[in-house]
């Protein structure tokens, strides 16, 4: 596929997987995904699984994220992860702002622009996500909630910081539900993702920004997801958990 930005393919395993369970797998991906070098790859684990996961993928060409992080540094912050703390175990991504943590965890927008310059200042690539729920869908304000959630969970970042951001589109209504957007209602929200992107930091900043789709991605719809023009990976959640699921997805999608 003859893309200008590179696909960006990530495994968000939530709250799953014991160290065993999870070394199982990466251990597996590793040896299927090792000839995989037109997409980049990274899995997810939960925070507990990252020395054992990072270890195992050492010299490969599978890359580390963390799914959330603190805005704070180290600290007096009680059951908070540090961003230096994730760069310990040679973390590249962390996701933000996921639907889930601005459901259950109340983030906000303005939490999650924080969260993000303090990835970026420790080097850390911060896939943020967004996404509008089956009400807001329906009540057809899908635009208005994007772009609130863009503007405001990107605020204060630098053109430089957001061209290296990686966003998330994740319809909450598509999200673990088997529902997946349509390739054109997917196609539709990220044009104008860069529509918005492109009124925030000009049109070459929101060229070069990676725009994943998330949302019951399977390997039945990876290939025509990604073929739309500005649909740039996929985050995967229910089928990431298992080898097959995952690496079809991958495949699928070169
Ligand atoms: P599912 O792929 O299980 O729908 O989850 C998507 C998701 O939330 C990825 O972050």
């Amino acid at each position: 596929m003859d893309k200008e930005r590179k696909l960006i393919i990530a495994g968000n395993w939530k709250t799953n997987k014991t160290v065993a369970e999870a070394l199982d797998l990466v251990t597996a991906l590793r040896r299927e995904l090792a000839d995989v070098k037109a997409v980049d790859v990274v899995v997810c684990p939960p925070f507990t699984a990252l020395e054992s996961v990072s270890k195992a993928i050492l010299d490969s060409n599978i890359r580390l994220g963390a799914q959330n992080m603190s805005e704070n540094g180290y600290g007096a912050f009680t059951g908070e992860i540090a961003a230096g703390m994730l760069k310990e175990f040679s973390v590249g991504y962390v996701i933000l702002g996921h639907s889930e943590r601005r459901q259950y965890q109340k983030e906000t927008d303005a939490l999650v622009a924080k969260k993000a310059a303090a990835a970026h200042a420790a080097n850390l690539i911060p896939i943020v996500c967004v996404g509008e729920t089956l009400m807001e869908r329906e009540a057809a304000i899908t635009e208005e909630v994007v772009e609130t959630q863009l503007r405001g969970s990107l605020a204060g970042l630098t053109s430089d910081q957001v061209e290296k951001t990686v966003l998330a589109y994740e319809p909450v209504w598509a999200i673990g539900t088997g529902k997946t957007a349509s390739s054109a209602q997917a196609q539709e929200v990220h044009a104008f993702i860069r529509k918005v992107l492109s009124s925030m930091h000009g049109d070459t900043t929101a060229r070069r920004v990676r725009i994943q789709y998330g949302g019951s991605v399977k390997a039945n719809n990876a290939r025509e997801l990604m073929g739309q023009p500005d649909v740039d990976g996929a985050l995967v959640g229910g089928a990431s958990l298992e080898l097959r699921g995952f690496t079809d997805i991958v495949k699928n999608s070169i």
